[in-house]
């Protein structure tokens, strides 16, 4: 088959009364459909259990989103034999056909784009350009991971040793674990699962409690486009269903992207060989981050504070690409200072529904967590943006919150805060700025702004980070462009969207015939 080469999905231009329209027609639709219950999905076979729970609205959190069923023990075994059961016959399917369904399910999903933006403006509380960014990236993993998985089927080894015919295949692991994170829940839901069943593999996907809809509505989707029973098996609930999968002597590997306390469980649990088990667990950890952007006195100062203020506050900070540190050369720290707060405090908030820019975070817990350093915040540095929650429809609303003349080793700039909280830091100069960004124990994205092209080489060498930025914001990465995924305790560097990504979810066998 012929693919086009591939292209990034465009971006909605929301600005457009058309457009505008558009997604508050879906919003209308979705909301028809509020409060709906959700199969689980073993074996092809839709689910139940006596144990239900809700996904609520963060901007009006007594509106039901979705009604869904918690999975236990007995529903987590089920989904894995049923993984396995499938795997006999999946892994011998035909690249071309397994990236036949991604492409199917991609053509689908661009048509229905608003539909599943308007779902995820609702369930985590995304406005119109978030949502659609999450949409797109989620088309483009589908998209870009059809073309190479197709491409890594055509494989050859390096050499062919004389008189020999040498053969490399990819081949797959089987069963997986894939455990997306809420703030992302349809682009990395999708990502991870799709990455793992396009190579063969069989999953048992368990999405995170936040979001359960988006995934619950992504997975009719795939069986609508032709997905086989079994193929993705599709279990709700928290984290005790959670370790009933990865602790699991037939899981063969866990992908998993959230905070670093869960992820380091899964790794140290993964590492246990269980009775039964026939092969060493792989977990492909994508974690948090204590991001920095740093600012030198020669760079352009406006666009540092409109990139500082995007990467630190859209989507409330909610992504681990986000920036929750600013490094400030000393010589224009005054006025960067000024600029950025009244930049920030020009911030809406309000209900992402009407796309006011920065919505509510994600639940009650993450609130009282962001809360929580605020007040830490006090004690450590200098308030000059925000620093409070906003009363509205009961809506998990804070303002965007910055404090200034933060130490680099206090707790606000080592501890990822995951919410709409912005340390800026002061330093003497470049190399004190580098040493600053770098002491942290996570290590995803980063950020400079200069005009001085040496600096822009030592920090290409220097600046310990997955994926690093120049001149621009540090979040938003494209599928293909930037490959994504961190170092340090940030995890694995997947580096989703890229052209390694398949890897994870192979093993390479080697052929080698006498002829
Ligand atoms: N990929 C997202 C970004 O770059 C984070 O998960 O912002």
């Amino acid at each position: 088959e012929d693919f086009t080469p591939f292209r990034n999905e465009p971006f909605t231009d929301f600005t457009t009364a058309e457009n505008k329209n558009a997604m508050q027609e879906a919003l209308g639709v979705a909301r028809s459909a509020l409060g709906q219950s959700y199969d689980l999905y073993i074996g092809g076979r839709p689910e139940r259990t006596a144990k239900k729970f809700h996904s609520v609205n963060p901007a009006r959190p007594a509106e039901i989103v979705g009604t869904h069923f918690e999975a236990g023990p007995e529903e987590a075994q089920a989904a894995i034999d049923a993984a396995q059961l499938a795997f006999a016959t999946w892994k011998h399917t035909t690249v071309s056909d397994r990236a036949g369904l991604l492409l199917k399910a991609a053509s689908m999903i661009r048509e229905r784009h608003l539909d599943f933006c308007a779902w995820l403006t609702l369930e985590v509380g995304k406005n119109f350009a978030e949502a659609d960014a999450d949409v797109g990236e989620c088309i483009d993993f589908l998209e870009f991971y059809a073309r190479e998985a197709l491409k890594l089927d055509a494989a050859t080894t390096p050499i062919q040793f004389p008189g020999e015919r040498n053969l490399l295949r990819y081949v797959p692991l089987g069963v997986g674990a894939v455990i997306p994170p809420w703030n992302f829940p349809f682009a990395i839901m999708a990502g991870m699962t799709c990455a793992a069943i396009v190579t063969g593999n069989t999953v048992v996907l368990k999405p995170s409690p936040d979001a359960p809809t988006i995934a619950a509505r992504f997975v009719e989707l795939m069986i609508e486009a032709g997905l086989p029973d079994g193929v993705i098996n599709l279990v709700q609930g928290g984290p005790d269903v959670g370790r009933a999968i990865t602790e699991n002597a037939a899981i063969r590997f866990i992908a998993f992207t959230g905070s670093k306390k869960v992820g380091l469980e899964i790794h140290a649990n993964a590492a246990k060989t269980l009775p039964g088990q026939r092969f060493i667990r792989r977990t492909i950890l994508e974690l948090g981050g204590k991001d920095a952007i740093i600012v030198e006195a020669d760079c352009d100062i406006d666009a540092a504070v409109e990139g500082v203020a995007t990467s630190a506050f859209g989507f409330n900070g909610q992504k681990c690409s986000a920036c929750s540190r600013v490094i400030v050369e000393d010589s224009i720290y005054d006025v960067f200072c000024d600029r950025l707060a009244a930049r920030v405090s020009k911030f809406e908030v309000g209900d992402p529904a009407e796309n006011v820019y920065l919505g509510p975070v994600i639940n009650e817990v993450a609130k009282k967590r962001v809360l929580d350093y605020i007040e830490i915040g006090k004690t450590e540095g200098r308030l000059i943006a925000g620093g409070n929650a906003i009363d509205k429809e009961g809506g998990y609303y804070l303002e965007p919150t910055i404090f200034a003349d933060i130490a680099p080793t206090s707790r606000i700039a080592q501890e990822e805060v995951f919410g709409p909280l912005l340390a800026v830091i002061r330093s003497k100069g470049f190399d004190d700025a580098l040493a600053i960004a770098n002491d942290t124990e996570y290590g995803l994205t980063g950020a400079l702004y200069t005009n001085s092209r040496e600096k822009l080489a030592r920090a290409r060498d220097e600046f310990h980070v997955g994926n690093l930025y120049f001149n621009r914001k540090c979040t938003g990465a494209m599928v293909g462009a930037h490959p994504f995924g961190g170092f340090n305790l940030s995890g694995t560097d997947s580096k989703a969207g890229g052209p390694d990504y398949l890897l994870l979810f192979t093993q390479a066998k080697s052929v080698a015939e006498k002829i």
